[in-house]
């Protein structure tokens, strides 16, 4: 509306390529001359019109945050992403209403990692008692459209970032009293090694938090089983994070949940996808390793305890497994029970599943074109699945937390009722056979 009214009161733009200027009659809005340049040049004249006139409007810019906001691409010269959320000073907590959706919590969360699969849970969870998330995304419009309906209008406020640019990373967290990290990725790529997703990103987030001063909490998202001698690098990644995350910003809570379920985990979907493709499923390591898998609610449900009680979770380190501690082959069996296929596995031993994943980590840095993400054989999974990941003995839990995490064979695996031959009505659901008291 702002550049519309301003494209329409333009009095002459200057033009450098050839132009016809001339006058439109009947309306006063249009009784100067202006020129016709050519359509993208005029685009790119009236855009900096516009910057030059926003850079001169002190109430935009009168704004006051603890950073000031830089002119990289990704502050208040890009009005498209400001938010107008009020500022609150450190310490500073506004609450009002009943604690419903439409409420004020109080509480400002920029969630990093959002986009992702444990993200719209966290961020679903945050909109609905009524707290305003600032959603840094880096990727396209599309990645957060769907977390944007979970809260009242302006509760969502995506902001594109770069995460390496600290400027864009103050600009995301500058409002912000809360943060949430939940960046993470379990395969490298030809940009981002896992060293510097899931421990150097961490490491910078609690670094602008604690000099921002006004970050109350700080959640970390780390992984069951992470530990500086892990075979895993991913995981030898996320337990230095947690080191540097708890020396930058000691009050910190990390959570170290096990493999996430839910509709869309990436150990069910994409086993069920490989089973209904090939009509066997590959157990590597005989499927002996134990895991302790959770359900993403329960996860998504503990950060929020984590930011609702009286400080006691602050500077402390949960570990988050369901109730139940299986091996990778139980689980294959729940995933094959839903899907009603006749399980059938090929076993695979360690030594055979790192040979055939190990060509991509291999030419991953040598080819000059991205390869495909890996699935099933991901070396650095095989590597860390040669270890039982299951909560130690002395560890904080759910329990400490006051939630019971739910068991997984039923409703959370009751997605995979989509990958059932004949559609998903084929055969008894499990919530038909729960009386709606227990959904
Ligand atoms: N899934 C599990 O089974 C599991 C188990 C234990 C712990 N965790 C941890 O829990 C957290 C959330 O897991 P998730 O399953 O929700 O992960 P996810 O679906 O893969 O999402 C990861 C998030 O991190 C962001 N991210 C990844 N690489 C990035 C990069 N180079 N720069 C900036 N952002 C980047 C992604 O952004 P884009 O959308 O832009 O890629 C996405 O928002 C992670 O820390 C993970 O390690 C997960």
């Amino acid at each position: 509306m702002f550049m519309h009214s301003l494209t329409l009161f333009a009095p002459e733009i200057p033009s450098k390529g050839k132009s016809k200027s001339r006058k439109i009659k009947g309306s006063p809005f249009f009784s100067q001359s202006f020129s016709l340049a050519p359509i993208g040049k005029m685009q790119s004249t009236i855009r900096n019109t516009g910057r030059r006139f926003l850079d001169q409007s002190s109430p935009l810019y009168s704004v006051k945050s603890i950073y000031p906001l830089t002119s990289s691409g990704y502050g208040l010269d890009q009005s498209r992403y400001v938010s107008n959320i009020p500022v609150k000073g450190s310490g500073h907590i506004v609450r009002k209403g009943t604690g419903g959706r439409s409420s004020v919590s109080g509480i400002v969360a920029t969630v990093f990692g959002a986009t992702g699969f444990l993200g719209r849970y966290v961020v679903q969870k945050l909109a609905k008692m009524g707290t305003q998330v600032l959603v840094p995304f880096r990727g396209s419009e599309d990645s957060h459209r769907h977390l944007k309906l979970m809260g009242d209008l302006g509760q969502i406020v995506p902001m594109k970032y770069n995460p390496r640019d600290e400027s864009s990373i103050k600009a995301v967290m500058a409002k912000s009293n809360v943060v949430i990290n939940l960046i993470g990725r379990e395969y490298e790529t030809r940009n981002y090694s896992f060293e510097e997703v899931n421990h150097g990103m961490a490491e910078q987030l609690a670094l602008i938090a604690k000099e921002h001063g006004g970050i109350m909490r700080f959640v970390q998202m780390s992984c069951l089983g992470a530990s500086p001698s892990s075979p895993s690098r991913m995981l030898r990644a996320k337990a230095a994070a947690e080191e540097s995350v708890l020396r930058e910003f000691p009050m910190a809570t990390i959570m170290k949940p096990g493999t996430l379920i839910g509709t869309e985990d990436r150990i069910l979907n994409t086993w069920a996808r490989f089973a209904k493709s090939y009509g066997f499923l590959p157990l590597i390591g005989n499927g002996s390793t134990k895991i302790q898998p959770v359900y993403v609610i329960d996860v998504a449900s503990a950060i929020m305890a984590s930011l609702k009680d009286d400080g006691s979770s602050m500077g402390k380190t949960y570990e988050l497994g369901g109730p139940q501690v299986m091996t990778l082959h139980e689980l294959a069996e729940i995933m094959f029970d839903m899907i009603r296929e006749w399980p059938r596995y090929v076993k695979v031993p360690f030594p055979i599943a790192k040979a055939i994943a190990s060509p991509r980590d291999f030419l991953l840095k040598k080819v000059p074109f991205p390869l495909p993400n890996p699935q099933i054989f991901n070396l650095d999974q095989i590597n860390a699945l040669t270890e039982d990941a299951v909560i130690s003995p002395n560890a904080l839990t759910f329990q400490d937390l006051d939630i019971v995490p739910n068991e997984l064979k039923g409703y959370p695996v009751e997605f995979l009722i989509c990958y059932r031959k004949g559609g998903p009505n084929f055969g008894t659901t499990v919530s038909e056979k729960l009386k709606s008291s227990e959904l």
